[in-house]
């Protein structure tokens, strides 16, 4: 058995679910009890179950069957953030700190340490709790790819499948109808999942929140292609694609969340402009949160496992702190600082941009 300096620790999900959450969870309980004898105490619903104190105990049997599961058994949200949760005071809703609260309940549970997997809001938090002497390592997930220390997050493959798939299916409308078929992607404020999807489905057009797009650029793609005698368009649009000199589309604001505002509504947008422009018939598909969905690809798996075993890795050598990621072939790890720092977005004048224009896909400007 392993020498660790903590017995006990904690572990929890936060923000949007991504795709090889349980497979994290999975490691993390398999070696912390079979590598280091801890026991460990799952926090339901991100950091409300630490507000509210929801845990339970996992033991190895709570994690059998769930490596190919999609989602998370402990629950999330992207709400409950203690330095900043809702509470009624009279008959008015104000914002306090309620982080106490969460020094409490770790300690009515004995945690020694806590593994936070979460995106750039939950990591933000941990990093915070962390600061306040709680003793917090970090694992990468989203699937949007845009952490910056650290070369991948886990989730990312397993939408870039889904949305590859999505186009693959696309294509064959577009083919027998001669149409142009818009599709939407998740992404946030970085083009990863759309761009990289667009290349692995031969996309003609990939609009992505780093080019902002001219629409009239796409317009000349599209009636180009049907000179060549090809009668249909893919065109890939990122939801935070937006156009020269304007702003993103904001769906929704979500009050409470750690980022409130939701983007969607620019494949609408780009679809409509194509449509009037061009004698193409048009359709729109907004794939959504079944990009977030399903079993995880074999290499997210293999990733979050590999990130649930560095976790517990990190805490059994008393580097709190940090988080897991990352770097070329290996497993490292940097302070959580950097990990919240920067937003990994796709470099305008990289590889794969690079290839995408030698290939002659549009990327709008
Ligand atoms: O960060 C993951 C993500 O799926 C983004 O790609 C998307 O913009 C957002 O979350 C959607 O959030 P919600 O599930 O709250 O609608």
């Amino acid at each position: 058995m392993g020498k660790s300096v903590v017995k006990r620790i904690g572990v929890l999900t936060g923000g949007g679910d991504a795709p090889g959450l349980n497979a994290v969870i999975r490691a993390v309980v398999k070696t912390a009890i079979r590598e280091y004898g801890m026991n460990v105490v799952g926090f339901e619903n991100g950091f409300g179950g630490l507000i509210k104190n929801q845990a339970r105990e996992l033991t190895e049997f709570d994690v059998i069957g769930i490596l190919p599961r999609g989602g998370t058994i402990l629950g999330t949200t992207n709400r409950d953030n203690p330095f900043h949760y809702p509470v009624i005071k009279g008959d008015k809703k104000i914002f306090a700190d309620v982080s106490d609260r969460v020094f409490e309940n770790i300690s009515i549970h004995g945690i020694e340490a806590l593994v936070v997997i979460g995106g750039d809001g939950s990591l933000a938090i941990g990093k915070e709790l962390n600061d306040q002497g709680l003793k917090v390592v970090g694992v990468p997930k989203t699937i949007d790819n845009d952490l910056s220390a650290t070369d991948q997050t886990f989730g990312f493959d397993t939408a870039l499948a889904t949305a590859t798939e999505a186009i693959d299916k696309l294509h064959t409308t577009a083919e027998s109808h001669h149409r142009v078929m818009v599709l939407e992607l998740m992404g946030r404020y970085a083009g990863w999942i759309a761009l990289a999807a667009g290349l692995a489905g031969g996309a003609d057009v990939i609009l992505i929140p780093e080019i902002p797009y001219n629409i009239d650029v796409v317009v000349e793609k599209i009636n180009a292609r049907s000179q060549e005698r090809k009668k249909f368009s893919i065109v890939v649009v990122a939801e935070g694609a937006k156009p020269l000199g304007g702003e993103m589309v904001v769906s929704k604001h979500v009050e409470d969340s750690f980022d409130p505002v939701r983007l969607g509504g620019v494949g609408n947008v780009v679809a409509q402009a194509i449509e009037s422009a061009t004698d193409k018939e048009t359709r729109v598909t907004v794939l959504g949160h079944l990009q977030r969905g399903g079993s995880p690809t074999a290499y997210d798996r293999i990733l979050a496992t590999r990130y649930g075993t560095g976790a517990v890795n990190l805490a059994a050598e008393g580097k709190f702190g940090r988080m897991v990621c990352l770097k070329g072939q290996n497993i490292e790890s940097v302070p959580l600082e950097q990990a919240v720092g920067e937003l990994h977005t796709v470099p305008v004048n990289g590889e794969l941009i690079k290839v995408a224009r030698q290939l002659g896909i549009c990327l709008g400007d």
